[in-house]
């Protein structure tokens, strides 16, 4: 098939890449330049694992072509993905501007019958809004599907040719046909497509990562609970996790969810709520929960070096939001340093591929390294922040030979209390005493 992707961020570049893949020719626009320029010089603008490959492979191959012109884009293709981004406003919004004003642009420039399938995580409502759009600025007929994505960045190829499923909203028929035509080369295990209204398509992406969110949230609560009466919360966590009710995935504990997408998703829902009268306790409580176990994972460091702050210098593993991604946007990590940075702590951080967005994000104010151990050097403390795999088995004696004294604070319980124990360090993680 034919297709346009508007908006080659982390979800349109990798929908682009995978649809190519699949033997679609993919035209992929974007308004920013700089990034097509590099697009088309081969360089890939996230880290995503296996995307780069797969782009190339497939430029190469002629299925993928970037540009910034989105005429082009629209006069070539059956189906247009809108892909861009909705961050959040002020209040909590989402920020629909650059949905509408590229529904605005394919307004003008439709001739003939279209597709437009958003991708992006728009409010409940913005299928009418796309629509109306369209419409006051063309005569030419088009269909529009609400296609959420549900994608994981660190995972995000593997999830989109191995989807659990695919969303599509729409409420006619044929449209759904072509949909399941374009989406069958990734159903190979079975069908997982699944067929709704629009406004239910909207609403879908909007449960699921406030589901995922709230088992997290709610494993965060346990875990200071935890800290307090004793009790293990890895030990809680796998009691639970064996029942088949509950299922182990999203249990983890930690020093809070992060990304571009949780937390702002949320958000926008607690506002939609507030828009229609529907007040959105769930949501609320796990949005508060969330910000106050990345404050006493923070408050927790900051109260062991309290009188001497600006004496001490903190090693730091991990500034993306989760492993496998540079991800930075509403990252834990990025949250605790800012505290730290704010009474006057020195940071040495190490990231293995978020060293310049987490540097970017905290304007400089942190040294980063190439490597984790040299980071270690004359820091009063190692804190852990990322869960990345090859932070989970480090040379303890190597960490302990730099560090001014050994102590780690882990915001990611990758280790085993006992075993540091053993190793004389000083180990404080979250829910375990
Ligand atoms: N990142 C994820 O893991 C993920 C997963 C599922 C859904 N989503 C949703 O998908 C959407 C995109 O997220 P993302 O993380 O890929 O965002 P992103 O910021 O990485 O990418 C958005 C891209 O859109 C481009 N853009 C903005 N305005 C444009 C315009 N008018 N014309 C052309 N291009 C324009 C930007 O230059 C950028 O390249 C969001 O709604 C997000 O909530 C994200």
């Amino acid at each position: 098939m034919k297709i346009c992707v508007v908006g080659i961020g982390y979800v349109g570049l990798v929908t682009a890449g995978c649809l190519a893949e699949a033997g679609n020719n993919v035209i992929c626009v974007d308004n920013d330049s700089d990034k097509i320029t590099s697009l088309k010089n081969g360089e890939i603008p996230i880290y995503e694992p296996g995307l780069a490959e797969m782009v190339r492979h497939n430029e190469k191959l002629g299925r993928l072509h970037f540009t910034t012109e989105l005429k082009g884009g629209i006069d070539n293709s059956l189906i247009i993905f809108l892909a861009v981004g909705t961050p959040a406003m002020p209040d909590g919004s989402a920020d629909i501007s650059a949905i509408l004003s590229v529904a605005a642009g394919i307004g003008e420039n439709l001739t003939d019958y279209r597709i437009i399938a958003t991708k992006s995580t728009v409010p409940i409502g913005t299928y009418k809004k796309v629509t109306d759009i369209i419409k006051s600025k063309t005569e030419a007929p088009f269909d529009y599907v609400s296609n959420p994505e549900f994608l994981k960045e660190g995972a995000a190829v593997e999830d989109f040719m191995r989807p659990d499923r695919i969303i599509i909203g729409t409420t006619n028929p044929a449209v759904n046909e072509i949909m399941k035509q374009l989406y069958n080369p990734f159903m190979r295990r079975g069908n997982r497509i699944i067929s709704m209204g629009p406004a239910s398509a909207e609403m879908t992406k909007y449960a699921a990562n406030t589901m995922l969110a709230t088992r997290i949230s709610l494993m965060n609560e346990i875990s200071a609970l935890c800290e307090k009466v004793g009790a293990n919360v890895e030990q809680v966590r796998q009691g639970i996790g064996s029942d088949s009710r509950i299922g182990r995935s999203f249990l983890f504990p930690g020093v809070g969810f992060g990304g571009s997408c949780f937390p702002k998703d949320i958000r926008a829902l607690i506002h939609t709520g507030a828009e229609y009268g529907v007040e959105m306790m769930m949501a609320n409580s796990v949005r508060q929960v969330n910000i106050n176990q990345q404050e006493r994972f923070a408050k927790r460091v900051k109260d062991y070096f309290a009188g001497r702050e600006n004496k001490t210098v903190l090693a730091v593993w991990g500034l993306s939001f989760k492993a496998k991604t540079d991800d930075v946007r509403e990252s834990p990590a990025i949250y605790c340093i800012s505290k730290f940075l704010d009474c006057k702590m020195k940071i040495k951080a190490y990231d293995p591929e978020a060293n310049s967005a987490g540097s970017a994000a905290l304007n400089g104010r942190i040294e980063t390294f190439q490597n984790g151990y040299d980071a270690l050097g004359d820091a009063d403390a190692l804190v852990i922040l990322t869960d990345w795999q090859e932070f989970r088995n480090p040379d303890f004696e190597l960490i302990k030979s730099k560090l001014k004294k050994p102590v780690i604070f882990d915001g990611r319980n990758l280790y085993d209390p006992p075993y540091l124990k053993k190793q004389r360090i000083e180990y404080h993680s979250i829910g375990r005493v």
